[in-house]
């Protein structure tokens, strides 16, 4: 399975920052067609990172979130078909800061996976227990709860296009990562539910949570690690070229 290397920007980098950051980029990595790369950068961004990536087709740019409706008064939201006119191939779902800070609901993720397999953009949807739940025992019921949202409309065909990235709450921008072993246990749930509703196998499931460099390939060596969705170290250009380079026919990960 080809591993998938997404960069999750958050609430960080303008335009102007993302041209240096394309340029550093670009200088410290090589297209390898072994690897997939995408970023989720702000908004405002899309373009001029995608711009800035042109001459690299094994780079992807996507939205952090984006409306289900095609259009209309929705102040604040950014529709998958001006997602799309500035660059966008995809989008992240409910990740946990929309979830919990935002207020998205399980259903809401299911309208949007289904509104961008729609429009042929490639969703990821990002799934993942808070710390409570798992000092209760939940991890396995809520990741297949929010597993079955997100993909309730879609069929097994469609699902083939779809990315899942599991993502423990209490990981994420912590400094405290699960364990491979915690991750293997959890992406072998999130593996079977996806056989279950009859995906095909090539579906990528990535771990996110406080990756870095001195984890990473940990992490990618984790039995049904497909990839990382990482937020704080892939906000500089050397630190992200560093997570990337353990993926693609250079350094493949187990
Ligand atoms: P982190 O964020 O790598 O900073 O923990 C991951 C994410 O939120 O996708």
């Amino acid at each position: 399975m080809t591993p998938l290397f997404a960069a999750n920007w958050k609430m960080n980098h303008g335009p102007a920052e993302a041209e240096r950051f394309a340029l550093a980029f670009t200088s410290l990595t090589f297209p390898d067609a072994e690897r997939e790369i995408w970023f989720f950068p702000p908004a405002v961004t899309i373009q001029s990172l995608a711009d800035g990536f042109r001459d690299r087709p094994d780079i992807r740019v996507g939205a952090q979130d984006v409306h289900w409706e095609v259009d209309g008064a929705f102040t604040g939201a950014l529709s998958i078909a001006l997602a799309r006119e500035v660059g966008a191939s995809g989008a992240l779902v409910g990740h946990s800061e929309r979830r919990h800070l935002f207020g998205e609901t399980e259903k809401q993720t299911g309208l949007k996976m289904r509104a961008l397999v729609d429009a042929g953009l490639t969703p990821f949807l990002c799934v993942g227990e808070t710390l409570e739940e798992r000092e209760a025992g939940l991890t396995a019921e809520v990741v297949l709860r929010q597993l079955q949202a997100g993909l309730a409309d879609l069929t097994p065909q469609e699902l083939g296009g779809v990315v899942i990235a599991y993502e423990p709450v209490w990981a994420i921008g912590t400094g405290r990562n699960a364990t491979p072993d915690d991750a293997a246990e959890v992406h072998a749930e999130v593996r079977r539910a996806l056989e279950h509703r009859g995906a095909p196998e090539s579906i990528r499931v990535l771990y996110g949570g406080s990756v870095k460099p001195s984890n990473a390939l940990s992490l990618l060596g984790a039995e049904g690690v497909d990839g990382v969705l990482v937020g704080g170290a892939s906000l500089d250009p050397e630190s992200w070229a560093e997570i990337v380079g353990f993926g693609g026919s250079s350094a493949a990960p187990e």
